[in-house]
């Protein structure tokens, strides 16, 4: 088979620059280790920033985003027995964040790549990428039993943080920076009304709390809990009265509980690979950088990943731009790099580590109190949460 972009994964990252590339009339070809229906039933985060929204809409897949999506003009931040709301619109000249389940994105830009009749070859294994640094990459892979290839001229590396793309990289080309934080979130979807119409951050001396939500009737809610903590060992019940514990007196009162439907714990990784390009291979999303979910970033940083290279590709087919490839990387790590100081940042203040004695949790407090009584405080956080604009590409 012969492609012009052929597309490693089909989780969010790919399936954009897929369809947004189908869109431009640019052949695309996505490789897929998985099966649809496996693909579906990963529960990830909920909150997308306006540029993303943007981008999906300009991806023609913004009708039932913008029809169910909630929008939320700000979120509190609890501490101290406080809550504190953060006006995201009146502290960013108007800007929101949209909550939408990243399973709805998926799902979203899986059947418009059907509509559009893009080519999706799934389970696809052992997938190997070739000649990266010649103009004539191309990708290997077997499926039902056959060996297939794809020639291309670009590789986009969509497959996520265990992906092929990355480790396809020599290692003395890549330089990796990373942060592996001593505890994981343990979260619950259920189908009960949220506790509060906005999201809920808590900072409390037993550890950190999230109340979110994918819809007026469906609420995702987390706890940190230990590295080492096992799923099993945390019954709904355990699970609630934790929950209850950690948020401030008012909305314990008024929480909602009921059975859960998904329950998983998820680690806390900060990570940077540098470059984000080899040769004709690029890589997006989380194969390229991973951020603990406390900023709600990760799926926002794969979409401006996204942006940036379909920006670039349209300008290289449409007006022989080949010079711009060579910035991809510089472009995306800037923006990439601020997400990571900024969820490094609200996992550092909200979390209770391993070290967190009686003076670091009277630290966290004041920093907490320090910037949500400044303007210029809420300001940095307000900015920082609907997201840092997109770099243009000229
Ligand atoms: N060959 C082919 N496909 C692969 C391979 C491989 N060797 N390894 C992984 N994949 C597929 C996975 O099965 C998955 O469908 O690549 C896809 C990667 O998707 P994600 O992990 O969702 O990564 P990405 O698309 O970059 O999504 C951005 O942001 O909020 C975060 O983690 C969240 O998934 C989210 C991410
Ligand atoms: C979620 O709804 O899953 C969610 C929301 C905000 C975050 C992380 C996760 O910061």
């Amino acid at each position: 088979m012969k492609t012009q972009v052929a597309i490693i994964g089909s989780g969010p990252s790919g399936l954009l620059l897929g369809q947004l590339l189908q869109r431009a009339g640019i052949a695309n070809i996505i490789i897929e280790r998985k099966d649809p229906a496996y693909i579906l039933s990963r529960i990830r985060a909920g909150v997308l920033e306006q540029g993303m929204v943007e981008l999906l809409r300009e991806a023609g897949v913004g009708a039932r985003l913008d029809e169910e999506g909630l929008v939320h003009d700000g979120f509190e931040l609890a501490f101290d027995g406080r809550c504190e709301r953060i006006d995201l619109k009146h502290l960013t000249q108007g800007k929101t964040v949209m909550v939408y389940g990243q399973t709805e994105v998926t799902r979203d830009l899986m059947q418009a790549r059907d509509a559009a009749g893009g080519t999706t070859l799934y389970d696809a294994d052992d997938v190997q990428l070739h000649d990266l640094k010649t103009d004539r990459p191309y990708v290997t892979f077997t499926r039902n039993g056959e060996s297939q290839r794809v020639d291309c001229d670009y590789i986009a590396g969509c497959d996520g943080f265990h992906g092929v793309s990355r480790q396809s990289i020599p290692a003395d080309s890549l330089k990796v920076f990373e942060r592996v934080y001593p505890f994981g979130w343990l979260g619950v979807l259920a189908d009960t009304p949220p506790v509060n119409e906005e999201l809920v951050y808590a900072n409390h001396p037993r550890g950190f709390a999230l109340c979110s939500m994918r819809s007026p009737t469906r609420t995702r809610y987390y706890v940190q809990v230990g590295a080492e903590e096992k799923v099993e060992d945390w019954s709904d019940e355990r699970f609630w009265n934790e929950l209850k514990t950690r948020l401030p007196n008012h909305l314990a009162e008024r929480l909602i509980t009921g059975p859960s439907i998904e329950k998983s714990i998820a680690p806390l990784r900060s990570f940077v690979a540098e470059p984000m390009q080899y040769g004709q291979l690029f890589l997006l999303g989380d194969a390229a950088h991973i951020v603990p979910p406390t900023g709600a970033k990760g799926l926002n940083l794969a979409a401006s990943d996204v942006s940036t290279l379909y920006r670039i590709l349209l300008k290289v087919y449409r007006e022989g731009r080949t010079d711009l490839l060579q910035r991809y990387s510089q472009i995306c790590l800037r923006r990439v790099w601020k997400a990571e100081r900024f969820s490094w940042w609200m996992t550092s203040l909200l979390h209770k580590f391993p070290d967190t004695d009686d003076f670091s949790q009277r630290i966290q407090q004041t920093e907490l109190d320090y910037y949500v009584g400044s303007q210029a405080g809420r300001q940095t956080i307000a900015e920082n949460y609907v997201g840092l604009p997109y770099e243009a590409v000229e």
